[in-house]
């Protein structure tokens, strides 16, 4: 899309988890540190601004009831994958967080979703699949199993384009690279291997493009609803560059849920209807 053109926003639902329960006590990625202290009061209260802005952009957000020894269930995203109505479970490579996956099905069982799937494959959810228009950008390299890509292809009829992480900081694609629009998105070429980068500049000749900064203060863990881009705060360049396409960027604080390794875009699991 051309830098002045009108960018309009659309309606979306989300999926989002109280970290109630929210805390450091083990480290599966290298931002985690259990030495560190965590402030479950102000991380409750950060993520609360999130989920009250989504509201006030006009967004729906739904909750599910967290629970207690599963500190990393606030990133929702990494719960399920939802297009057309249909779920694809999560199938979390650590043991520390597999129950989440029952837990998030659970909830769409019980919310009358019919089309699920229990998954063969290890994937992470959305932390992995992000949907640009009508095809899925698949992330592999440290969680989800680059077998699930096919299997993710098959269940949804969708294309799905495989993309290797190979920075251990980026250990989700959402970390790495986030969907701005039908057709754009934003990433950190760093936190792909040669041939990736190589595919993301042959899909997207107009990408904007993180420096290590961003990305480094999770600034492409954001969540954009066509026009308001949702990112932390500290992403300055990202804000700014955003801001030159058109778009709106809305920074937040989420510094508590990072040292989990998590932000905006993590806390946030899209629920597309169809
Ligand atoms: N501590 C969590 C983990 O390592 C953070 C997950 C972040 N979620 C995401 N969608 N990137 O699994």
């Amino acid at each position: 899309m051309p830098v002045n053109a009108t960018r309009t926003a659309t309606h979306r639902r989300f999926l989002m988890c109280r970290p109630q329960y929210f805390g450091v006590t083990y480290s599966i990625n290298p931002w985690m540190d259990p030495e560190k202290p965590v402030n479950t009061a102000l991380a409750i209260q950060q993520w609360e601004n999130v989920r009250d802005l989504y509201l006030h952009l006009g967004h729906e957000v739904e909750e599910i009831t967290p629970v207690e020894g599963f500190p990393d269930m606030v990133f929702a995203a990494n719960g399920a994958t939802v297009i057309d109505g249909r779920v694809l479970g999560a199938r979390f490579r650590h043991s520390e967080r597999s129950a989440e996956g029952p837990a998030y099905l659970a909830w769409f069982h019980d919310r009358g979703y019919r089309d699920t799937r229990i998954p063969v494959h290890v994937n992470e959810g959305e932390g992995d699949y992000l949907l640009v228009g009508r095809q899925i950008l698949a992330g592999t390299g440290f969680r989800t199993d680059s077998r699930s890509h096919a299997e993710t292809q098959e269940f949804f009829g969708l294309p799905v384009t495989s993309l290797t992480l190979v920075d251990p900081a980026f250990y989700h694609l959402d970390t790495a690279l986030a969907v701005l629009s039908e057709n754009e998105v934003m990433y950190y070429p760093g936190a792909f291997s040669q041939g990736s980068q190589a595919v993301l500049r042959e899909m997207f000749p107009d990408a904007v493009l993180a420096n290590a900064e961003d990305a480094a203060v999770f600034g492409l863990n954001a969540l954009s609803d066509g026009l308001h881009v949702v990112l932390p705060e500290a992403a300055t360049h990202l804000i700014h560059e955003l801001r030159a396409r058109g778009f709106q960027p809305i920074g937040v604080d989420l510094t508590e849920l990072l040292k989990a390794g998590g932000s905006v875009k993590c806390c946030t699991l899209e629920l597309r209807t169809g």
